[in-house]
């Protein structure tokens, strides 16, 4: 046991020391080499803040709007599936601690608690649901519709997972979930990814999206979900400007700068450095959000420099919440919070519209013309 969790890197390992050894290593991987998994986080060192002095830091206001709702801090929880493996109260545990920050919980479709259970925990939580779109497009509405009817406030559709990742760990570990859990939102065996059925001898997982999850999908199916649903649509994924601007025609309400947490294609650009041309391509027409290695409020504060509106964090909740389930996460996200607030502070922002372009630049030799 550490002495004290003071910071994300304290929970990784704490999580590390009481997390089976496949289950961590499920939670922990990237794709391939995992290069991607490395830069998302090396990125936001390159990245340099230029604070600014003399501004009366005493009083600071952290809360933003996403998506028309009010939030805490601009910091907000990512899907991340089947968190029961983590801690016994899995998501009920993250919807509480969302709950007593004030901030937004992204529900996995894969999770393994139901949206009306998450429902229940979390009433007053701003909830969201993450969407992936099933072969079956009416099990896909189901979920749509009962997130409608509990009272989530958007829909977060990945567009970035027509097949699973290769994530090596998980092919080596033949990762599969515990035979007492099941993914809660569905009904019949094979779509709950249920112990009892035979997902092969490699990634459970990479089994289950082959047989379950529709490579065909295409920016048609945005449109499909857009003319489902009146809750706001957000593109989970994009990592281009061209892409942004489809998504944009398509009818979306925001996009979320996402490379799945570096879990499917090795290769491609730490978000952090994507951002900017994402944010320049949709000319302030829709919210952009990012997330993918965001460990230190810092990185939060580059982030809003850069154009985001908020970001999301995946792995750090599921550090938590295997350390101390409900506290562990509130802890987590009060630490971000903190750091970020102290880092506004050091940046001479009294509030999040304070925050520009001008704070970070990646060379710190450029000669700029502030
Ligand atoms: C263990 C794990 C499970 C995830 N499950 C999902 C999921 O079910 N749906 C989804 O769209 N993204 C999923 N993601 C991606 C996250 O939503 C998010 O994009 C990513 O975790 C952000 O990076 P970070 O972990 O570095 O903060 C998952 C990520 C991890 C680490």
């Amino acid at each position: 046991m550490f002495p004290r969790l003071v910071c994300i890197s304290d929970y990784e390992q704490q999580a590390k020391l009481v997390l089976q050894k496949s289950i961590y290593d499920y939670y922990k991987s990237g794709a391939n080499d995992q290069e991607t998994l490395a830069d998302n986080i090396a990125a936001f060192s390159r990245w340099k803040l230029y604070p600014r002095m003399l501004r009366n830091v005493s009083e600071i206001d952290l809360s933003v709007s996403v998506l028309g709702q009010r939030v805490s801090m601009p910091i907000c929880v990512a899907a991340t599936a089947m968190q029961c493996m983590a801690h016994v109260d899995g998501e009920l545990a993250t919807v509480r601690a969302c709950q007593s920050l004030g901030t937004g919980m992204m529900l996995s479709s894969w999770a393994t608690s139901s949206i009306e259970e998450v429902a229940e925990a979390g009433p007053n939580a701003l909830r969201w649901l993450q969407l992936y779109i099933y072969k079956d497009r009416d099990v896909t509405k189901q979920l749509v519709q009962r997130a409608e009817r509990m009272g989530y406030k958007a829909i977060f559709v990945t567009v970035d997972t027509p097949y699973l990742g290769n994530r090596f760990d998980d092919v080596r570990n033949r990762f599969k979930l515990p035979p007492q859990l099941r993914m809660k939102n569905f009904e019949s065996n094979d779509l709950a990814f249920s112990p009892k059925e035979n997902f092969g001898d490699n990634s459970g997982l990479a089994a289950y999206v082959a047989k379950a999850i529709d490579p065909s999908i295409s920016w048609e199916d945005v449109k499909w979900l857009r003319g489902l649903t009146s809750l706001p649509i957000v593109a989970k994924g994009i990592l281009r400007g061209d892409d942004a601007r489809e998504a944009v025609k398509y009818g979306v309400d925001g996009i979320l700068v996402s490379n799945h947490g570096a879990r499917q294609l090795d290769g491609v650009p730490a978000t952090i450095d994507v951002l900017p041309e994402i944010v320049e391509a949709v000319e302030g027409k829709v919210e952009v959000f990012l997330d993918g290695g965001v460990r230190k409020g810092t990185d939060v504060l580059k982030a809003l420099a850069l154009g985001a509106a908020a970001v999301f964090v995946g792995r750090p909740v599921i550090w938590g919440l295997a350390s101390e389930g409900e506290k562990g996460v509130q802890n987590v996200l009060e630490i971000l919070k903190e750091e970020f607030r102290l880092a506004m502070a050091l940046c001479g922002c009294q509030n999040v519209k304070a925050i520009d372009r001008t704070l970070v630049r990646t060379n710190p030799m450029a000669v700029s013309r502030i």
